[in-house]
Parts: C-alpha cells; structure tokens; sequence
C-alpha cells in the first residue's frame, strides 16, 4: 500500500544551503533512491544526485541517510516508519558539489599513490599460480565497489580535515595490505603503508567494515594484519636485527 512520506533533503553546495522539507509518495518495495528519483520527477528537477546501477554494484549512490552512511538504492523504505521524517544528506567528509552530490577525487588521488602489482619480472603469463587461500583472501578485497561509504566514515579524516594529506583511508589501506599479503608480489609495502598511506592513524574503530555494503572485514582481514607486518618489521627485535643485518 502507498504512502506519503516526509523526507528532508540537503539543498545547496560547499558554500551555503539546508535541509528541505517534502512530502513524497512511496510505493511498497521501493527503496530511497526510488523516492529521490520521485522528487525529482515531480517537484524537485535540479536536485542533484549520482546514481548508476540501483543495484548495489556501481557505488555511485553512497550518501547519509538519518545520519547513517548508506547506498540509496539499498535502503529499503520498509526499514523506516511511515510517519518517521527520512532525512537525506550528502557524504560528510568530501566537499558537496551540488545537493547530494559530493566531489569524491581525495579517493582517486589515494589510490593513484598505491604502488601498482609488482610480480617477479622473470614470471611469464601462464605461470602466475596461486593457493586457493590466497585467491580467496585476494577476492574478498576485490568486492569493492569504491563506494567510499568507509572512506566517508572512519573518524581519522570524517573529524579532521588536517588528516586527509597523511591519510590514506580504510579503503586504500586495504588495497595496500591486498598486495602486501599476495604472494606474487614483490614489493615490500611495510615502510609506505606506515609512512606514506597513515596506517598508524588507524586505531581500529572498525566504523568502516560496519558500514561497508559487501561486508568486507577491512579491519580484521586487511588493517589488523597490516599492521602486525609492519610491528614485525619495525618493532620485533629478531626482525629488526635481521634487517640491520641484512643491510650490511
Ligand atoms: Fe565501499 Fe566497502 Fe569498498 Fe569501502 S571497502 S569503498 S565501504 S565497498
Ligand atoms: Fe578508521 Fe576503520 Fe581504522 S574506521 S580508524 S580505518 S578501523
Ligand atoms: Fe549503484 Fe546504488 S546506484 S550502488
């Protein structure tokens, strides 16, 4: 059965705007971003909003929904009351480019700065072999769907604007540890991890694998790991005197 619903929507930019107030119809079965599409159709035709596959695999549609980091096309209205007021805001920690479209490139500069795979240079195709374990591990990562719904959250950069230059993110962080642990890839990423992507800003909060949509375990099966190889390095004595060793 239908209803009307009362959603409060940011309107405006970096600069100035504020939360409107309208009363939207829903229909059984929909979800958010169909009630956005709504009031775009029907009242509101400049309301900005990013959005590709209304399925959960493009990304695009992350947002803040009664405070709460989500994909629009994910939330179902049957989770919401039908007197409760919906209210809808972009993601807080990029800048806003118009209403609930934010200017997410801080995300593609991280990845940019992610030392690329880096087999032996010796490894011809047809010989990249691997354990099953590893692939496994590999894929979970690989589920991403660059929502940046845990870059938006994880408190290092959400509080601290001052942070982003020395922070990496969950995400990215994640991809550094995916090469770290895959086993034909030759790059030490220890020292970059610490030094170059913030990992010692991480302390394991895990917000982010609380808001991921793939239900990846970023904190337990990339962050927590990636930090105990760079303790190992770093603070093992064995290792460390290893490595001084190993220098000379
Ligand atoms: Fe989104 Fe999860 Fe990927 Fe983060 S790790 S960008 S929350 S899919
Ligand atoms: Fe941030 Fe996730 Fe670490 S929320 S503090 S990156 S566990
Ligand atoms: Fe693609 Fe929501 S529209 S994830």
């Amino acid at each position: 059965m239908g209803y009307k619903a009362q959603f409060r929507v940011w309107r405006g930019d970096d600069e100035s705007g504020e939360l409107r107030d309208y009363v939207i119809e829903v229909n059984e079965g929909e979800v958010v971003l169909d009630i956005i599409h709504r009031l775009q159709a029907t009242q509101a035709p400049d309301l900005a909003v990013r959005w590709n596959c209304k399925a959960g695999k493009c990304g695009s549609c992350s947002a803040e929904i009664n405070g709460k980091p989500r994909l629009m096309c994910m939330t179902r209205m049957s989770t919401f009351t039908e007197d409760e007021v919906i209210t809808v805001t972009p993601m807080r920690t990029f800048p806003v480019v118009r209403d609930l479209v934010t200017d997410v490139s801080f995300n593609y500069t991280k990845a940019r700065e992610v030392q690329s795979f880096t087999p032996p240079p010796d490894l011809k195709p047809g010989e990249y072999r691997m354990q099953q374990v590893d692939v496994e591990r590999s894929q979970e990562f690989r589920k991403c769907i660059e929502c940046f719904l845990c870059q938006n959250t994880c408190h290092v950069v959400r509080d601290h604007e001052e942070n982003k230059e020395a922070f990496s993110g969950p995400r990215f962080l994640m991809r550094v540890a995916e090469l770290e642990m895959h086993p034909l890839d030759t790059a030490d990423r220890r020292d970059a991890a610490q030094d170059e992507h913030g990992l010692g800003y991480c302390n394991i909060t895990k917000c982010c694998t609380e808001v991921c949509p793939e239900h990846i375990k970023i904190t337990d099966n990339a962050l927590i790991p990636m930090k105990e190889r760079v303790a190992g390095k770093r603070y093992d004595p064995v290792v460390w005197l290893g490595n001084k060793l190993f220098r000379r």
